[in-house]
């Protein structure tokens, strides 16, 4: 249900837009025949994916968010929250390797790419700033502090709260609650 139109595309090129989901005006998506949003999620203004993105319900992507990834795909979940300005990479290159890098390099003379899969489960929070570098998979109820950094090198376990770079667990997050509020949300949604 979007009453205003996007500056950049056409909502209906997108492969699936829920009921009741919202695209910022300026949102910019590369690629919409590879995104599937779920219903009442919301994508905020300045946001820029490029990338096959897979959006759950009532999961927000919050403003000035990066999700890229080229061939790569991305997927989150259910009750998803990103704060502002969080990065989701999903390709990027060795920065210690000795070949060119960028976008502006051709493709004949380009190092190879590190690209892998990002996955965020249900009720996964970012905070503000966050970034997820390739091939991470954030387990259910992940939380994590401003300006963090995930890797696929961490251990994460679900329903814990991570802050830092590299992240560290800080403390267990109440899954119960959440749970069982995201439950009440769903009974309200059936019964309208
Ligand atoms: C992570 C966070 C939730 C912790 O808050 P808290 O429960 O009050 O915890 P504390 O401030 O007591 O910090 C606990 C420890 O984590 C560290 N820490 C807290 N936030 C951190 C961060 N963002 N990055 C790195 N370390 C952090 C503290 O230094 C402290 O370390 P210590 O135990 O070694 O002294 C909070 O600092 C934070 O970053 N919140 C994100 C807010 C946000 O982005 N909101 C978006 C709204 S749209």
């Amino acid at each position: 249900m979007n009453e205003q139109p996007n500056i950049f595309l056409d909502l209906s090129k997108l492969a699936a837009l829920g009921e009741h989901a919202i695209v910022g005006k300026t949102v910019r998506i590369r690629r919409p025949a590879r995104v599937r949003i779920g219903a009442h999620a919301i994508i905020d203004d300045f946001t820029y994916i490029a990338c096959g993105l897979t959006v759950g319900r009532y999961t927000h992507i919050g403003p000035n968010s990066t999700l890229t990834g080229g061939a790569a795909t991305i997927r989150i979940g259910n009750f998803v929250n990103l704060a502002p300005g969080c990065r989701l990479i999903g390709v990027s290159n060795d920065y210690a390797g000795g070949g060119l890098v960028g976008a502006a390099i051709p493709e004949e003379h380009a190092d190879q790419p590190v690209v892998g899969n990002i996955t965020l489960a249900d009720h996964v929070l970012l905070g503000a700033g966050t970034v997820v570098l390739p091939g991470t998979n954030v387990p259910e109820g992940v939380s994590t502090g401003a300006l963090s950094m995930l890797s696929p090198k961490l251990q994460l376990e679900p329903w814990t709260l991570y802050a830092g770079i590299p992240a560290r667990p800080i403390r267990k997050r109440e899954s119960k609650a959440i749970l069982e509020a995201a439950a009440r949300v769903l009974d309200a949604e059936r019964e309208r």
